[in-house]
């Protein structure tokens, strides 16, 4: 029961769209701390490789699936193995996708609740002259005021369902247009700053001296996983937002427009957060506090530190906010295109749904901390690596073998429209080395390769 279907306006508000639910808190905080504990340039250099051979070919699949199936991503995988003469549970894969999304986004909106907060600490001037020592009491102290976190993830979930209650044009399609080109301004001036005031030099041979002897499995892991966080891959977010997109533009080209300044962002804004950390002196391998407690210090003792702090933690906010409303997406798609409860209402519920779920969150930095659910996780640490290491990497093994082996050829190759070579290109990442190496990683995460 498909009624009037939303469309992008145009390739443009595609491409800010999607790169805006690519560029989130992955790149800003989850990427430059992971680059710290894990050594920093071989890091760098494996994550690249894996957004090259990996993330932009199962991008391009998760646009063309969409693309072609014009339906959120549970009707849409039940119309394409439709399509395909396949099985119909594949429309389980589109569920699984939503379901993953809901999960992220319980997690998410805390850690945009912190960033926000942030946002006041850093213009209210809490950080000037800070210490290494008030710096971590500081986010501590967040950390362990469940009523503070609280407050501050309501009101993100607020700004994430209220954007995607205004549906694809005025919500979606407005709110990437003002953020993201505002996010890069911001970049542009933090990067200007730390040039003339940070170590770029010291920052740029951390992440890009290219030692081949630091790359463990691990690293090698971390890095691959973070690829499909980063470019929001295997949960229907990209299928959602290509549903929306015109027939006659190219995947190809789009997908490696977005791919590209969603890794150059993460690149830069590490270079930015590693020249101020180095010209202090201060450690690389914070883990996740880097950018809420060691970040501070820097800012604290540089001239304009509050003025540029308060800009940083608004460049995080922005990133996060577009990248929560493609994690709700698909479900209320789902919810609109099947059922008659308009997209007021069911943003209403599902954010309220979603809201709950990041109360336990909220709650696993402190009353419930010691609630181990499973290997010594709390809800927190659950719901992070539930997601990034199995549930992202599992929808998107599952997309390209869909694509790559069960649905007609033609069909993929009149939507990609690529000339030969580069559709053999296309074939070869998604049906061999991407399948390959995601398996590589269940078989090393279930401890059969050690
Ligand atoms: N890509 C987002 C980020 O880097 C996170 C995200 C994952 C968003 C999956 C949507 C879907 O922060």
């Amino acid at each position: 029961m498909i009624h009037h279907r939303s469309a992008w306006r145009n390739r443009w508000t595609f491409m800010l769209a999607t790169a805006g639910s690519a560029i989130g808190l992955g790149n800003i905080w989850k990427l430059p701390y992971m680059i710290g504990v894990n050594g920093g340039s071989a890091f760098v250099l494996v994550f690249i490789a894996s957004i090259l051979f990996v993330g932009i070919p199962l991008m391009m699949t998760e646009i063309l699936l969409g693309r072609r199936a014009q339906r959120n991503p549970l009707n849409g995988m039940e119309f394409l193995a439709a399509e395909a003469r396949v099985s119909p549970k594949w429309k389980l894969l589109g569920g699984m996708g939503m379901l993953t999304g809901l999960l992220i986004l319980s997690f998410y909106s805390v850690i945009g609740g912190w960033v926000l907060s942030f946002i006041f600490d850093a213009a209210s001037g809490t950080f000037t002259g800070i210490e290494a020592a008030q710096s971590t009491s500081n986010f501590k102290n967040l950390l362990a005021s469940p009523f503070t976190l609280l407050f501050w993830h309501t009101v993100f979930m607020y700004l994430t369902m209220g954007v995607v209650a205004r549906g694809v044009n005025s919500g979606l399609e407005r709110a990437n247009n003002i953020l993201i080109p505002a996010l890069f301004a911001i970049l542009l001036i933090l990067l200007g700053y730390s040039m003339s005031e940070g170590d770029m030099r010291s920052a740029f041979h951390f992440m890009f001296s290219f030692d081949f002897s630091k790359i463990t499995p691990v690293a090698v892991l971390s890095a691959l996983g973070h690829a499909f966080f980063s470019l929001s891959l295997g949960m229907g977010a990209v299928m959602v937002y290509g549903s929306y997109l015109q027939r006659n533009v190219s995947i190809a080209r789009t997908t490696i427009y977005i791919a590209l300044a969603d890794t150059m962002l993460g690149l830069l804004v590490g270079l930015a957060i590693y020249s101020l950390v180095f010209a202090n002196n201060l450690a690389p391998d914070a883990g996740p506090g880097l950018i809420f407690q060691t970040l501070p210090i820097a800012f604290g003792h540089m001239p304009a530190g509050r003025l540029i702090a308060t800009l940083f933690f608004m460049l995080v906010a922005f990133a996060a906010w577009s990248s929560a409303i493609s994690l709700v997406e698909p479900t209320i798609a789902w919810v609109v295109e099947n059922t008659k409860i308009s997209r007021k209402t069911s943003t209403s519920i599902l954010g309220f749904a979603v809201w709950l779920l990041g109360v336990s969150v909220v709650l696993s930095f402190n009353e419930w901390q010691h609630i181990k659910v499973i290997f010594g996780l709390n809800i927190f640490e659950t719901l992070d690596k539930l997601t990034s290491t199995i549930l992202l990497p599992l929808g998107g093994l599952l997309m390209a073998i869909f694509a790559g082996y069960f649905m007609k050829k033609y069909h993929v190759q009149e939507e990609l429209n690529l000339e030969d070579r580069g559709f053999k290109y296309w074939r070869i990442a998604n049906n061999y080395i991407a399948p390959v190496a995601i398996s590589a990683v269940f078989l090393y995460l279930f401890g059969l390769v050690k």
